[in-house]
């Protein structure tokens, strides 16, 4: 949908404050640019309304150039919220909010009733606000208005420049979860920035981590917190970041995935065996079967006390109704279902059954001390 090609900017020939930048934006993503002061967020995100133009390069809007696109028709697709969001002080609520409509022509019956229902859904009820001035709102509830007149053309793709950065702390979470909620009714495209990595973590389906005009990593929050592309990110992002945000950490991330097999048929002395030479207290009894291995169940360390007969076979007394987890479980989820049932060992699958590993309270606790920072003393 929104396609950044070898994107350069720089002025009177000095620096490149923008260097040969590549973003693809898909049609209803919610995409934040995120990175320290003056890496060049600011310059990327007006290069895509034409406020700025590129020095080289090329951005496409659904495959056209946005050269080739009269400004006027360009920003009247594009909704631009900005800090301060620059409500005319001496117009009303409801003319502020229909500016852009006006300027469309649009006719006055129709403007009135897509202001209210605009400030229905951002919840400042037509009826008390909508003769006030801006100076007789909060700040966060003239932000809304921004978001409103924004949204007041109903343009596919909405810009945001740090719009929520001159709010206080409470007001701030408000407004982000308004918008998650606006986004899933509306859909819209949505290049957001930010200088605030948890903001980016919070409302992205995608960040793109800038630094010096470039795009360092674009990816998943989930996959910037777990794979940082390089030292940058990773201390831009912050070490103990996964576990502020354990939704991120599923069944995959938390498994021992050096798991122990052994076959149905091996007895109790060999599994001993097996165990001791592996230094493991589990193992994952399986049957090979046309070279696919099938997980019949999990045999712990405990399950030998009180057996005499060492002959006794893994298949007569391994666990057989286990709960297999689905790789993609979230942490939280893993541990619920450990605890309802009182899991002891818990084996992770893929989507098609395959073994992947083992959740023990030995690799919670493993995975859990790595992203505890270590300067913390408990
Ligand atoms: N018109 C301009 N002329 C010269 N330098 C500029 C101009 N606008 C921005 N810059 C410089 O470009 C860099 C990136 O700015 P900006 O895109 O606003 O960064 P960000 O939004 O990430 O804070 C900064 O170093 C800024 O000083
Ligand atoms: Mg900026």
């Amino acid at each position: 949908m929104i396609q950044l090609k070898n994107i350069c900017k720089s002025y009177n020939g000095k620096k490149k404050i923008v260097d040969d930048l590549n973003l693809y934006v898909n049609k209803g993503e919610f995409v934040v640019l995120v990175g320290e002061s003056g890496c060049g967020k600011t310059t990327t995100m007006k290069m895509i309304n034409r406020l700025i133009e590129p020095t080289s390069g090329q951005i496409l809007i659904n495959g056209k150039d946005i050269k080739s696109i009269n400004k006027n028709s360009l920003r009247k697709n594009i909704g631009f919220v900005i800090q301060n969001i620059g409500l005319f002080p001496h117009y009303t609520i409801e003319k502020n909010i229909a500016t852009v409509l006006n300027l469309c022509k649009v006719n006055p019956k129709t403007i009135k009733s897509k202001v209210k229902n605009l400030m229905n859904i951002i919840e400042l009820p037509y009826d008390v606000y909508a003769k006030r001035y801006p100076r007789e709102l909060s700040g966060g509830q003239q932000q809304r208005i921004g978001v409103a007149r924004a949204l007041a053309n109903e343009p596919d793709i909405i810009l945001m420049d740090e719009p929520f950065s001159a709010l206080d702390p409470i007001t701030r979470e408000q407004l982000q979860d308004e918008l998650l909620r606006l986004q899933d009714e509306l859909s819209k495209t949505i290049i957001f920035v930010t200088h605030d990595i948890d903001e980016a973590i919070k409302l992205g389906d995608k960040i793109a981590v800038m630094c010096d005009g470039k795009i360092v990593q674009y990816d998943t929050p989930e996959e910037i917190l777990k794979n940082p592309k390089n030292e940058f990110v990773e201390n831009f992002v912050g070490k103990d970041r996964l576990w502020k945000t354990p939704d991120m950490l599923r069944a995959q991330d938390i498994m021992n995935k050096e798991v122990v097999k052994v076959h149905a048929n091996r007895s109790v002395a060999q599994a001993i065996e097996i165990m001791k030479k592996n230094d493991t207290d589990v193992l994952a009894v399986i049957n090979k079967k046309d070279n696919n291995e099938k997980l019949l169940g999990i045999v712990g360390s405990n399950r030998f006390y009180g057996i005499n007969d060492h002959s006794i076979k893994m298949k007569d007394i391994m666990k057989k109704n286990i709960i297999k987890i689905p790789f993609d479980m979230p942490l939280t989820d893993v541990l619920n279902i450990r605890q309802d049932n009182k899991l002891k060992y818990s084996p992770v699958i893929d989507v098609h059954d395959n073994l992947l590993g083992i959740i023990s309270n030995t690799s919670i606790l493993n995975v859990l001390s790595q992203i505890v920072p270590e300067s913390e003393e408990y």
